[in-house]
């Protein structure tokens, strides 16, 4: 049984720290980009529906599992999947709520770091007459280790390695003395810079447009992403955007969740305060997170750069030039706004990422909270060293795949069958309404009993066949003529052969482009052994744990 007597000090510490922990980089960096390459209001429809029949179900789920986990004195799901299910076999796919968060604090620390960094650099006044070009060839330079941008050598493993350690010492401080009290300063801080900058995204209007982008204008931002287009319902693509999107910022499917509700007392509610946090998630998302990177991109440099650069360094690699425009002061400013901002976003999710491992190593192997913390801080950096030193070498994108796309999927519909099906749907019902201070829709029980665990197969399925160019009813029609299923190479299959990889080094022309490109192959096939190590030794604890279970008589 474990020792752990932590408990939550307040409901709003508790609500602030879930919301921290989905309120994130991905809501800043990732929402837009995803919006952006999905046809801006086209991409708006599926993202809704995906939360409303996938992510508020799995918030409701995974509260829920918590909860009834840490009545049993379970803080990770191993043993919250082994309560719940009393079968040998759950506990081991449990292991998917520690390893995923440790491979995606990973590479997530590494992004957490540079906006460390950037406050750093607004500070020193580092891009003051920059132009464009140059300030994204920092941000190049500054993921290329070794290549200096400040005079500080190895800067980028500094910062990461920085970060690392404050992630670790505010984990050591235990639940309502580290995470509430960062999430209770970091919040609302982070409301006040999100509001500061849309107010500044919004009435940019088309000052910004100069001789060089004429047809800059905030509004083209804003417009482009919130005209509907009712046409992508229909398009499968779209729709595993949103979920994927829904998933990276509920953070379900991760285990976070699990864990934090574990701490939540047995009569507590969890129908109201899961609703308060997710809905306070998509506040931050679609309106402050729509407010800020696009409109203000568009209107200074036009909606068709936004178009054709948009992605998840784009932030990185634009916002300091364009705050420039705003003069030394209000520039410097809004650096410190915004990638405080992005900080905050992401040291609450980071932390969260830290507490199913200390969870598991305190439950199971009597780890104090200290030696707990810096265990995990030791297990991010071997494997988040990879994603630093060799990110130009695709394995910050192998990690983000694996564990930060893939593994969501997985784990979500295992445990929305769990719940649903095999723990069963009606005491899994009552479980989530005891002690609530909300009256839970009834009409959500057969959407968590059919409609949850079919939308997440669907989505599953999808990833796994993506045809050629998101293009599915041509991929049909070529399969019902013979032709096969033309996959993409982003779908599952294809990336777990590398095929894209593989193509693009069998047309290599030059010497030098193909030996970069059998260094990458070679790099994401070691990134994929570490991964793969790691569950493994994961699911090693796991047994371990379960031998000494059984040696006390807890089994
Ligand atoms: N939910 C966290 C984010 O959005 C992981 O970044």
């Amino acid at each position: 049984m474990s020792q752990q007597k932590e408990n939550w000090g307040s409901r709003v510490g508790l609500v602030l720290a879930m919301a921290g922990n989905a309120v994130g980089l991905g809501n800043f960096l990732r929402f837009p980009v995803q919006a952006v390459n999905n046809g801006g209001g086209a991409f708006i429809i599926p993202y809704l529906v995906s939360f409303l029949v996938m992510g508020i179900p799995l918030l409701w789920i995974e509260w829920s599992m918590g909860r009834f986990g840490g009545k049993a004195g379970n803080h990770s799901t191993p043993y919250i999947l082994d309560t719940m299910t009393r079968n040998r076999f759950w506990k081991y796919f449990g292991v998917f709520g520690i390893w995923t968060n440790l491979a995606v604090a990973a590479y997530y620390c590494y992004i957490e770091s540079w906006t460390m960094s950037y406050v750093f650099h607004s500070i020193m006044r580092t891009f003051d007459g920059m132009t464009q070009s140059q300030v994204a060839q920092f941000f190049t330079d500054y993921v290329t280790i070794g290549t200096s941008t400040t005079g500080i050598p190895f800067e980028a493993p500094i910062f990461y390695i920085l970060c690392l350690l404050l992630n670790t010492w505010i984990l050591s401080k235990g639940l309502s003395g580290g995470i509430e009290r960062t999430a209770k300063i970091g919040m609302p801080l982070l409301l006040l810079f999100g509001l500061f900058l849309a107010i500044r995204g919004i009435t940019l209007g088309e000052s910004g447009a100069t001789a060089e982008h004429p047809d800059a204008s905030a509004w083209a931002g804003l417009n482009f992403l919130w005209n509907p287009q009712f046409d992508s319902l229909t398009n499968p693509s779209v729709w595993l955007a949103a979920a994927g999107q829904i998933f990276f910022t509920c953070s379900v499917g991760m285990g976070t969740i699990h864990c934090y509700a574990a701490y939540v007392k047995p009569k507590d509610d969890i129908a109201l305060n899961s609703m308060a946090a997710g809905w306070m998630n998509e506040f931050v998302e679609v309106v402050l997170g729509s407010c800020v990177v696009i409109p203000i991109a568009a209107g200074y440099l036009g909606l068709d750069w936004v178009r054709e650069n948009a992605s998840f360094g784009m932030a990185f690699q634009t916002m300091p030039f364009l705050f420039e425009n705003w003069g030394p002061f209000l520039a410097t400013l809004a650096g410190v706004f915004w990638f405080g901002l992005l900080f905050f976003a992401g040291i609450t999710s980071s932390l969260a990422m830290g507490t199913p491992w200390m969870g598991f190593m305190r439950d199971e192997f009597n780890f104090s909270r200290e030696k707990a913390a810096w265990s995990f801080g030791m297990v991010v950096l071997v494997l988040g060293m990879p994603t630093v030193l060799f990110y130009n070498y695709g394995v910050f994108g192998e990690y983000d795949y694996w564990a930060g796309t893939v593994s969501l999927v997985v784990f979500a519909l295992a445990e929305s069958i769990i719940f649903s099906w095999i723990y069963g749907i009606d005491k899994g019902w009552a479980e989530l309404k005891r002690g609530a201070d909300m009256k839970v829709p009834e009409f959500y029980k057969p959407i968590l009993k059919y409609v949850t665990p079919t939308f997440l197969l669907f989505v599953f399925i999808g990833s796994v066949f993506s045809p050629v160019g998101g293009d599915w009813m041509g991929a049909l029609q070529s399969l019902f003529s013979g032709s096969g299923w033309p996959l993409d190479n982003g779908s599952l299959i294809n990336q777990v052969m590398n095929i894209g990889l593989k193509e693009q080094i069998a047309a290599a022309t030059d010497a030098t482009t193909r030996t970069n490109l059998e260094d990458q192959l070679m790099f994401i096939s070691g990134s994929r052994i570490l991964l793969v190590v790691v569950f493994a030794s994961i699911c090693g604890l796991v047994y371990v744990a379960y031998r000494r279970r059984m040696k006390e008589g807890r089994v």
